[in-house]
Formats: structure tokens, sequence, C-alpha cells
């Protein structure tokens, strides 16, 4: 006790880094497991920003950290990471599991192929190999980070997918990279061998803490619109970005999980393809986006922005089992008047509560709003996190208690900035 989730409950990016970082400060661990390099949690600590990738957001904290069994590792992104955390003085003290799959450069090239052949039906990935190395690992033709350590295997494995790789790219997609085997086969023992030192069964230590009492929190990465079965399939990504992702993702069985801390940003922002209902492509919609910084931490890219939209993180709630809510980035908001809530759709002159799994009629979908009184530019959020709920703003208050009425979840911790300190606890 206590296994602790936490996910997004929106498209993503709803500063789950932070959150994460914010309550590693009392875990003993935090395990990665979903996802890969697509994910880019940022942290920001006394002014210096921290993006990571691959490595869990514990690591400021020094606390253990796991990559569990159902993450995508990228070698060479993690060792970057793990040597650009070094030369800043941080010592990961990190496990990899043994049965996570390994990102090569030609899913990377076959992710930017398929985009394209895609067409309208492309969810404008990062390019990270995501949807590639999952397929791989569904048709069982992947490569394991255990298959990093045996020279054998790893000829025997890479035999076949490089093969498959090559036909891909060339025969099917059209593109004209040539693979080279024996190279891809000599890196990724290079690779094996720089990463020998953290790999381990982490399910088996990940259980053990559990046992000890240790608090674990599981860091979930990306959000339930992008969860390969919930989201909105094919504009999402490959993995299972939902609470029962912590379980497969880790090696836990739901008897281990305790709470469900479901992350809500104040209003909703997207990266990628596909239909954003409370899109605003208006000067407030711009607003949101320079204010919020919301450009992908992954790729750079903007981000699509607009009102908070409830019919997700509702249907976060029910998927993941969402126990408590954590509301990030309300502080962005201060200054638009009035503001907009979506609490369900309309489409087909029918009412819609619930996120719908037909592409078209999602597509079709308006929002039906509420409107809420908004709060002043200036705002002394420090005061508020000094005195807690009490010291925020009576409108923002107000914007809040409408999430959780809704919603039917009480909200646990509130971000009002980017730093770890701008944080309220209301419930520990
Ligand atoms: P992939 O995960 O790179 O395959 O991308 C699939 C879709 O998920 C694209 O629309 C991406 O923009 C989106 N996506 C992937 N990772 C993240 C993330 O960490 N935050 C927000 N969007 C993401």
């Amino acid at each position: 006790m206590p296994g602790i989730v936490v996910v997004g409950t929106q498209w993503g990016d709803e500063a789950k880094g932070k959150v994460t970082d914010f309550l590693a400060e009392n875990a003993d661990c935090v395990v990665r497991f979903n996802g890969g390099a697509n994910a880019g949690h940022t942290v920001i600590v006394d002014g210096k920003v921290y993006k990571l990738r691959l490595v869990p957001s514990g690591v400021l904290h020094h606390k253990r950290l796991y990559i569990g069994n159902g993450v995508v590792v990228d070698p060479e992104i993690l060792i970057q990471e793990l040597n650009s955390l070094k030369k800043e003085g941080f010592k990961p003290d990190l496990r990899i599991s043994d049965r996570a799959h390994v990102v090569f450069g030609f899913h990377k090239v076959i992710d930017g192929l398929q985009e394209r052949f895609k067409g309208n039906l492309r969810a404008g990935t990062t390019m990270m190999g995501i949807g590639p190395v999952y397929s791989d690992k569904a048709a069982r033709f992947g490569v394991r980070v255990a298959d990093l350590l045996d020279r054998d295997v790893l000829e025997w494995k890479l035999n076949l997918l490089v093969d498959l790789a090559q036909r891909l790219i060339r025969d099917v997609y059209g593109g004209d990279q040539v693979l080279d085997k024996k190279q891809i086969l000599q890196q990724a023992l290079g690779f094996g061998e720089s990463i020998s030192g953290y790999i381990c069964d982490v399910s088996a230590e990940v259980n053990e803490a559990l046992d000890r009492g240790e608090t674990v929190l599981f860091e979930g990465a990306q959000g339930t619109l992008l969860d390969l079965d919930h989201g909105l399939y094919p504009y999402g990504s490959s993995s299972s970005t939902v609470a029962g992702g912590a379980c497969t993702g880790a090696g836990v069985g739901p008897t281990r999980i305790d709470e469900v801390l479901g992350v809500v940003k104040a209003y909703t922002s997207r990266v990628g393809a596909g239909p954003v209902p409370t899109e605003l492509t208006d000067a407030v919609g711009e607003r949101i986006r320079s204010v919020g910084h919301e450009f992908g931490t992954a790729t750079g890219r903007p981000r699509r922005c607009g009102w908070l939209d409830l019919v997700p993180v509702k249907y976060s709630v029910r998927i993941s089992g969402v126990s408590k809510l954590v509301v990030t980035k309300l502080d962005v908001l201060s200054g638009i008047n009035p503001l907009k809530i979506c609490v369900g759709y309309e489409a087909d002159g029918r009412r819609l509560d619930s996120v719908p799994a037909s592409l078209s009629l999602f597509a079709k979908c308006k929002p039906v709003y509420e409107e809420m009184e908004g709060w002043p530019e200036k705002v002394n959020w420090q005061r508020a996190v000094k005195e807690g709920y009490s010291g925020l703003p009576r409108q923002a208050r107000a914007y809040l208690e409408r999430i959780e009425d809704h919603v039917g979840l009480p909200i646990t911790v509130i971000s009002v900035g980017p730093e770890r300190k701008d944080t309220i606890i209301i419930n520990k």
C-alpha cells in the first residue's frame, strides 16, 4: 500500500509530469507503464526546465525508477536522456523491464511512411516509431530488452525483423531507405552493453515494493483519448494509456492499485489530427496556446487549444475508475471572461453525454456549453498556494466546483503555475 496511478483524462499533455514530480516527493518509486519517447514530461524546479521522455518523473527527487514492460524503449534516446541527467548531477536509480520492447531506427522510418500512406486517417504521429514497434510486438516479431544481451537470439530475431522492415519500406510504402542488418545488430549489441546494468524483472521488483508497503506511483503517458482501445481510434497512439495499462504495463494485479488520479487540464489541447469538438481557432485559442506554452514537448508542434470539454473527462473517469481529480494550468485561463465548459454534445438532433466510437458521429458533435464567469487577469497565485483553496478567486472556485459537480469526483490537487511549488493540495 499504496499503488497510485496517474493518468491523463484528455488528449495527453495534461501536465502529468509536473503532477507526478510533485507527488513523487512522498513516494518510494515511480513506474512508467506505457508509451515511449513520444511522451514529453516537463518538470520545472527553481526556474530550471527538465524535459523527460523515457525516464520517469520521480528522477528529480532521486527516487527509484522503473520502466515497465508496457513501455517501448528507444535506447538511443534513453542513453542521451540518462547522460544529460547525469551532467545535471542526478544519478538515476533506474531499472528497465527485460520484457519491454525496443524501438529501432527503421521503426521511425516506417512511422513516417505509414503516415504518408494513411492520408486522412493519419494521426499526426510524433514520428518516434511508436505504432510500428507496438505492431511488431503484437505480431510477435519484436525485440525485447532482454534480447539485447543475448547475441544469438538478437541476431536471429533481427534477421527476420530487418528483412520484414526492408520489404515494408521498399515494396509496400515505396521508400528508398536501405537497411544495413550488420550495422543494426552491432548498434543493438552496443545499446545492450550500455544499459545492461539497468535491466531486471520490473514486475517482480514493483510487487516486492508494494509488499513492503512502499508508495508506488504509476506514471501514465498520453491521455485517454489517445488510448489504443478507448481513444479516438485511429487518431490516437498505440499503447494503453488508461489506468488498466498500469497493470498490464508494469506487471501488477488490479488489486494492487489503491488510487487512480485523473489529471484534467483546465482547458483542452490536442497535438495531432482528428476532431476536437471544443477547439478554438480564434484569438482566445491563440491566447490559451501562447499563455499555456502549448507546443509539443517531443516535437515542438503547436497544440490545438479550446474550452474545457468534460465529456472526455467523464468518459476517462469511467474507463480508468478515477478516484480523485487533479486540475492543472488553472492560471492559464486568467483574464478570459466569460469562460465556457462543454458538458455534452449534440449531433444528428440528439444529445450525447459520452465519447462515441463512430468517427463520423464524433466529427459531427457540437459542444453544449455552460458559461462561467472568468477571474481577473492578475491573481496572486502565491497567496492561494499559501492559503489553500480559500485563497483562490471566487470565480476560479466556482469553475472548479462545476468540474467536481459534473464529474462527480473531488479535486485533490490544483496546479496554478509551471513550477513544482505552484501547487495547492486540497485533500491529502
Ligand atoms: P504516436 O504516439 O507518435 O504514434 O502518435 C499518435 C498520436 O498521439 C498523434 O496524434 C500524437 O500527436 C499523439 N501523441 C503521442 N504522444 C503524445 C503525448 O505525449 N502528448 C500528446 N499527444 C501525443
